[in-house]
């Protein structure tokens, strides 16, 4: 307490002369910047490396720990940050080290991956994006924040945003889906969300947006293998996301272990001083992923790791996860003058900042709060919320003959397959500190529904990835006797994430089989999918009267899905990823160009078109996509003008109506495509969409504007504009089923 004091003396002491100096001079920033001054001041060059440098406790990680003295590192003022340490107890006691036993008494930051929900586990980032529902999105990350706040964390490894049209990457379940422009809402509204209305607020974190940058285009769907593309799909579809994190005022940015075009991102000048700080002037700090300074040397630009702390900290990175390259090396760089003591106290004085707006030399222990510990965790507001997000998070792939919802007659139910009552799988990768025996899984979710008015007989049929059939027949008898079938089946939650690319993105192991021979005995049949990205489901697509994509939905999944099975929340869910025919076609996706040799419609084989011999270009299920238990008309398009100028604007609209028998929401998409440019466009690039509710019967009139800005694109020059000429405009249902209108730009 009495170095708390001292901290706090500092700043009003300092403040004080410098307020008679000059009243209106004192602004909050200006305080700061004197505070920071006179504690860089005062630091040993081996104190502010400490402050450089980020190391994970002994509670979890995800690499090889090249440091494991994590409390004695702290002790001698060797770190900045910790990860992976959270609950007040333990914060707090490394907190006391921090600001008791170091000399200049400087508080830590304390991070953590809350990538889907801190405790109250949310669906994957994947499954959210589906509810193209940025204000959901937004307050789940409000109660990650609160959560996490409440357990003492102040910094969250999120969001990540990184585009990706490689399913076979695992990673996919962290983002939002493969189209920029929902993707970078979806970014800016996850910011908002963690950083609340002020960092100083002791339930805000600062984010972290990652991975930059363009992680999400590895070579073959491979993790950590190297991208390489044109400036201009990296301008175009890759970077807006993190830029559009940047505008929300995120706090920090993370580098990404790839290389882009044979620079490693962790060691790319331009990348992070060039871009990211000079022409988009984050003022936030830089960390590194995981040990991606000490991994310059196997991508071969570094010889050694004080080379890589040279190379890296002159791109312009502030903070050493987990490496120990700056801890160890750049004493020596500045005594050997290859690296400016200056540039040091930059990247410090970024770290301090952050300490700063967060409040931390106030109040070290601002979030070692028990009372918040023991009463904002898993509050019952939060887990109804997490089941309405498990729910709308849903996508309905196919509804044959209304199979769902489950009607109201039916007495048994056999539930089958290895993920009908799997509690660990429904936290899905990245889980935080979510726990598998506070998940519902989908049979308690049925069993909490029903309340023994319809008999559940659960067989599992085989396991995740098992090879041989196993209790088929079994489930084959459990089918026949039963009035309905639920087949829960898919990945396991380790088959998506870090380090989880395949090669094969169908249903694992036997779980097709066992389909097939459930879905034979001609139960009306309904297979709910868990899993972290889009799967290969050609063949499940054509037997099985139903299917719903349930990703994996975290805490109250199995509540959230039933939910929608019974029909009391009607599935509305639309994919931000395409799903494949065939691992063949990937990478696949809706807003590619048309090249010189479009494939012929009414002939998809022709030779010498741009197709394939053994495949339809088509995918499964495109960008877009999701069916409701109600269905939906469109009626052609309406312009206010067909040729607006550049300072005009468009406004399009449709009559949008309820033709089924249950209210429902729909989510209305715009595209767009510029017939002729000045470098080749896609076939459609979404600009707009809306989410409507209506009433059985009901229609409404959707409008949108759009404005001749909305259309610029990076022209040979990679000047950023729009050119007059002649577009054409779809609004739909999903990516491919649109209405059409042409209009132009004078
Ligand atoms: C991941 C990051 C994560 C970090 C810390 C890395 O392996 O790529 O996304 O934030 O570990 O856990």
């Amino acid at each position: 307490m009495k170095r708390l004091f001292s901290i706090i003396s500092l700043i009003v002491v300092f403040c004080l002369p410098y307020s008679c100096k000059n009243e209106k001079a004192v602004t909050p920033d200006s305080k700061m910047g004197a505070f920071i001054d006179d504690l860089l001041n005062k630091m040993t060059l081996e104190e502010k490396i400490g402050q450089l440098s980020l190391f994970t406790s002994d509670w979890s990680s995800t690499g090889p720990s090249m440091r494991n003295d994590y409390t004695d590192l702290i002790r001698q003022g060797k770190a900045g940050a910790v990860f992976n340490a959270y609950t007040v107890d333990f914060v707090r006691e490394l907190q006391r080290i921090a600001v008791e036993e170091t000399r200049l008494h400087i508080p830590l930051i304390f991070g953590y991956d809350v990538i889907h929900g801190h405790r109250t586990i949310f669906p994957i980032p994947l499954g959210q994006s589906a509810t193209w529902d940025t204000a959901m999105i937004e307050k789940s990350e409000r109660i990650a924040a609160i959560e996490a706040t409440a357990e003492g964390l102040n910094w969250v490894f999120a969001p990540m945003v990184d585009i990706s049209r490689d399913p076979r990457w695992g990673r996919v379940m962290e983002g939002g889906g493969e189209d920029t422009f929902l993707g970078s809402l979806i970014s800016a509204a996850r910011v908002k969300g963690f950083q609340g209305n002020s960092l100083s607020d002791n339930n805000s974190v600062i984010a972290c947006v990652k991975h930059f940058a363009a992680y999400g285009a590895p070579q073959a769907g491979r993790d950590y293998h190297t991208v390489d593309m044109s400036d201009r799909s990296l301008f175009e579809w890759y970077l807006p996301v993190y830029k559009a994190a940047i505008d929300a005022g995120v706090g920090s940015v993370m580098t990404s272990f790839n290389e882009i075009a044979g620079i490693p991102s962790t060691s790319n000048k331009w990348l992070l001083t060039d871009l990211l700080r000079d022409d988009w002037k984050f003022d936030g700090f830089i960390v590194t992923d995981y040990g991606s300074i000490n991994e310059l040397i196997p991508h071969g630009v570094a010889s050694d790791q004080a080379q890589a702390a040279e190379l890296s900290l002159k791109a312009g990175v502030d903070m050493d996860m987990q490496g120990s390259a700056f801890l160890d090396h750049l004493a020596e760089l500045v005594k050997s003058k290859k690296v400016s003591e200056e540039s040091i106290n930059s990247a410090v004085r970024r770290i301090l900042v952050a300490k700063y707006r967060l409040g931390l030399f106030e109040d070290p222990y601002k979030y070692c709060n028990k009372k918040r510990e023991a009463e904002e965790i898993m509050t019952p507001e939060f887990r109804s919320f997490a089941r309405e997000f498990a729910a709308k998070s849903c996508v309905l792939l196919k509804n044959e003959n209304r199979t769902l919802p489950i009607p109201d007659n039916v007495k048994t139910i056999a539930l089958i397959g290895p993920l009908a009552d799997s509690k660990e799988d429904m936290l899905g990768f990245w889980s935080g500190a979510g726990q598998a025996d506070k998940c519902v899984t989908l049979l308690e979710g049925l069993q909490n529904k029903v309340k023994g008015t319809v008999n559940i007989i659960t067989v599992k049929g085989c396991g995740i990835n098992n090879e041989g059939p196993e209790e088929i027949s079994r489930a084959v008898s459990a089918a026949q006797k039963a009035d309905f079938v639920i087949l829960a089946l898919g990945e396991s939650r380790m088959m998506s994430g870090e380090a989880a690319s395949r090669t094969d993105i169908s249903l694992p192991g036997v779980q097709m089989k066992l389909a097939e021979f459930v879905i034979k005995t001609g139960k009306p049949a309904a297979v709910v999918l868990f899993n972290g990205r889009p799967l290969t489901i050609t063949g499940l697509d054509k037997i099985a009267p139903a299917i719903l994509e349930t990703w994996f939905g975290g805490t109250e999944a199995g509540n959230g899905i039933t939910d929608v099975l019974f029909g009391d929340i009607n599935p509305a869910g639309k994919l931000t990823m395409t799903f494949p025919l065939n691992v063949g076609q990937i990478p696949v996706f809706y807003n590619s160009k048309n090249t010189g040799r479009p494939i012929n419609p009414e002939n998809p084989y022709e030779k010498y078109k741009s197709n394939y011999l053994d495949s339809p270009n088509y995918p499964l299920y495109p960008f877009g996509y999701g069916l409701s238990y109600t269905t939906f008309s469109y009626s052609e398009i309406k312009l206010n003008r067909d040729s607006i100028s550049r300072d005009e604007k468009l406004v399009a609209s449709v009559d949008i109506s309820n033709t089924g028998d249950m209210d429902g929401d729909e989510i209305v998409q715009l595209y767009v495509r510029d017939l002729v440019g000045e470098v080749t466009r896609p076939v459609k690039e979404l600009k707009a969409f809306k989410k409507v509710h209506l009433k059985k019967g009901e229609t409404v009139t959707v409008a949108f504007t759009i404005l001749p800005d909305e259309l610029s694109y990076y022209h040979q020059d990679m000047s950023f504009s729009a050119d007059p000429g002649d577009f054409e405009l779809f609004i739909g249902t999903n990516s491919e089923k649109t209405k059409k209108i042409s209009f132009k730009i004078q």
